[in-house]
């Protein structure tokens, strides 16, 4: 290996800078050449590809989104599109690429591998969290940090009119945002795409919750709930409700912002394993941590087996909100 190209694909996520910074230096450090990706595989369709070296990627480590641009590219999810994107590889000399994103990323790095004469090894990097092999994945913790602050802020305003507010986070296949939120800001209820959703249920337990002297409730939603979307739910979930109710929508808010520390220990972490799965011969594998310790996973895994919000931790968020 002498040759390796970074990208970042799918939507961004606050860490993946620092990942790609760990990358380069990394390489650098093993004698190998890095090339940076423009866009994702949109970039690496069209060839735009361009030398990065150590220097290149000083002072980005605590940039928020990827300064190397992201794509969601359907032309890559053709054959002919990605027979463009291997033989600009070709054209560069280039023999492994990190790919830095969820699974749709994952995918397309994949089939890449398969179609050609290049090694992917993969870093998990999106806001939702919902990838088996990594306890967490890159721009997780700082999306649940900006939705925590909102809470707060929602909450000292629910708390002084004593309103029901609902309030939606990302997430359209995934609660983990939803439950971290929601049990870190003390809501009432959470409302996750992998439980459905009673409405009743919830229309009863925050009667009974204001009935009982509590003076606001807070209620967090994914964007993927089965119930339709927070303003949806809280249309029909206040209807039984006698108490004044808003909605508020934190969108792509959580997707920006400067990483927090954990993202960006993170990103150096993987960033660094990845260069050296690559130079151990790793193919189709996604760099993870686990417990502590880096653990690779086959990238097919990351979209054939799902990575559920945990039971356990749902539970206690019922336990614990009174
Ligand atoms: O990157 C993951 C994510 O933020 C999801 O939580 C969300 O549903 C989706 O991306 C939004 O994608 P886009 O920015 O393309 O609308």
């Amino acid at each position: 290996m002498r040759r390796i190209a970074v990208l970042t694909s799918g939507g961004d996520a606050p860490g993946m800078n620092a990942a790609v910074r760990a990358v380069v230096r990394s390489a650098d450090f093993h004698g190998l050449e890095t090339f940076g990706v423009r866009d994702g595989y949109a970039g690496l369709i069209e060839g735009r590809v361009e030398p990065l070296g150590a220097r290149a990627v000083s002072g980005i480590l605590h940039l928020g989104g990827t300064v190397l641009g992201t794509a969601r590219s359907p032309a890559f999810r053709t054959t002919e599109g990605r027979r463009q994107a291997l033989k600009h590889l070709d054209l560069f000399g280039i023999d492994g690429l990190v790919v830095i994103g969820g699974d749709g990323t994952f995918r397309g790095g994949d089939a890449l591998s398969r179609e050609g004469h290049i090694h992917v090894v993969g870093i998990p990097g999106t806001i939702d969290n919902d990838l088996i092999g990594t306890d967490f994945t890159l721009g997780f913790d700082t999306a649940v940090n900006t939705a925590l602050e909102s809470i707060d802020r929602i909450r000292d305003t629910a708390a002084s009119h004593g309103r029901l507010f609902f309030i939606e986070v990302m997430g359209r296949h995934s609660g983990w945002l939803a439950l971290y939120s929601a049990l870190a800001g003390g809501a009432t209820e959470v409302l996750v795409p992998e439980r459905p959703t009673d409405v009743a249920r919830i229309r009863e337990r925050i009667r009974r919750s204001f009935a009982l002297g509590k003076r606001f409730c807070l209620v967090v939603v994914a964007e993927g709930d089965d119930a339709g979307s927070a303003f949806e739910i809280a249309e029909a979930v206040a209807e039984g409700v006698d108490v004044d109710h808003r909605v508020t929508a934190l969108g792509h808010v959580q997707r920006g912002g400067p990483p927090m520390m954990r993202d960006r220990v993170l990103g150096a972490l993987l960033g660094d394993a990845a260069v050296a799965a690559l130079i151990g011969g790793a193919d189709r594998a996604m760099v993870g941590q686990r417990c502590g310790e880096v653990v690779h996973t086959p990238l097919e895994r990351t979209w054939s087996t799902a990575d559920r919000t945990p039971e356990d931790l749902l539970t206690l968020m019922d336990r614990l909100a009174r």
